[in-house]
């Protein structure tokens, strides 16, 4: 019997392409990311795509692709699949929750530590030559011990936060896009008002982009953080941009940006701004577990069994 063909839209770990290359034929793009009609040709005879987020699985890409059986993407993040048009195809999506929460709670970590100790900082006046010696007062940062850390968006990755804050001496607070009664959270706007440290955890949907806009940071303490490890659009950069060069807030550390790999060219400039390469999952253990589940799960739909982590 032939095996299903699948398209794999980049370069994925040997132990997870081993599995795929064993129960499908695989057509590999071994370059740089196909652009729409390159997937679309690529895909018209396929049944199974393995994708990236940075793969636009939009209705017209679908449309070229009409024994589309699953699209497996290769992140938790879904937000570059038009999941309601697959869903109207008959096409399942899955994502890779769990294997990634770890990771991108522990880079979430890194950030906030990063950006409330000035570490990115200080490595950059090193290599400037322009650090004069120790002092007494030489940049100061903040202790995050009886510090108040709010998570926006309290799912897997937000909890993770959260249990790694608590030994650190951090009081957490928590809200929900959609408010969930007896969750414990509390309104957005009350968070963004009292946390030290506000820490971004929700998917990228209508309602999020852009949650984080000039009357948001407003609300926030001058003497608070902003961290985003969630996705870029949440945060409206040039809002932030006004935030971070007025003192409206004291500081932020991003992973994620608005128009990766473009930044806001101001960010560049500023110095109360840490700025990370999208690394939330960037660990060879995670990326491998993400790219295997990512396989079973078309693997899965291919053989006529339930998906493992199917997008709802
Ligand atoms: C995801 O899986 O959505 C992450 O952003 C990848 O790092």
């Amino acid at each position: 019997m032939s095996k299903p063909k699948v398209l794999l839209t980049r370069r994925i770990p040997s132990s997870a392409l081993a599995t795929l290359d064993a129960a499908c034929d695989v057509d590999r793009n071994e370059g740089d990311q196909l652009s729409p009609d390159q997937l679309k040709a690529r895909l018209s005879d396929k049944e199974g795509v393995v994708c990236l987020l940075t793969d636009a699985m939009t209705a017209d890409v679908m449309d070229a692709a009409p024994g589309l059986k699953v699209i497996a993407n290769v992140a938790v993040g879904y937000n570059n699949i038009d999941v309601p048009a697959a869903q109207a195809r008959g096409i399942v999506v899955t994502n890779t929750p769990e294997v990634l929460t770890d990771a991108t709670a522990d880079l979430t970590l890194a950030l906030i530590m990063d950006i409330t100790r000035r570490i990115s900082e200080g490595d950059r006046m090193i290599r400037r030559g322009a650090w004069k010696g120790w002092a007494l007062d030489f940049m100061l940062g903040n202790e995050l011990s009886g510090k108040t850390l709010g998570i926006i968006g309290y799912g897997r990755i937000g909890r993770a936060v959260a249990a790694r804050a608590v030994p650190f001496g951090m009081r957490v607070i928590h809200s929900d896009v959609q408010a969930v009664p007896g969750s414990g959270a509390i309104p957005v706007d009350r968070l963004l008002a009292t946390a030290d440290i506000v820490s971004i955890h929700c998917p990228l949907t209508p309602e999020t982009r852009h949650m984080i806009n000039q009357a948001a940071l407003a609300r926030m303490k001058r003497s608070a953080y902003l961290i985003n490890t969630s996705r870029g659009p949440v945060v409206d950069e040039a809002a932030l941009v006004w935030a971070l060069k007025n003192g409206i807030i004291s500081g932020a550390a991003l992973d994620v940006y608005e128009e990766e790999p473009m930044v806001h060219p101001d960010l560049l400039t500023l110095e109360n701004v840490v700025l990370a390469p999208h690394l939330g999952s960037a660990t060879t253990e995670t990326r491998t577990a993400m790219a295997d589940l990512a396989v079973r799960n078309a693997i899965a739909v291919l053989t006529g069994q339930s998906p493992l982590t199917p997008v709802s």
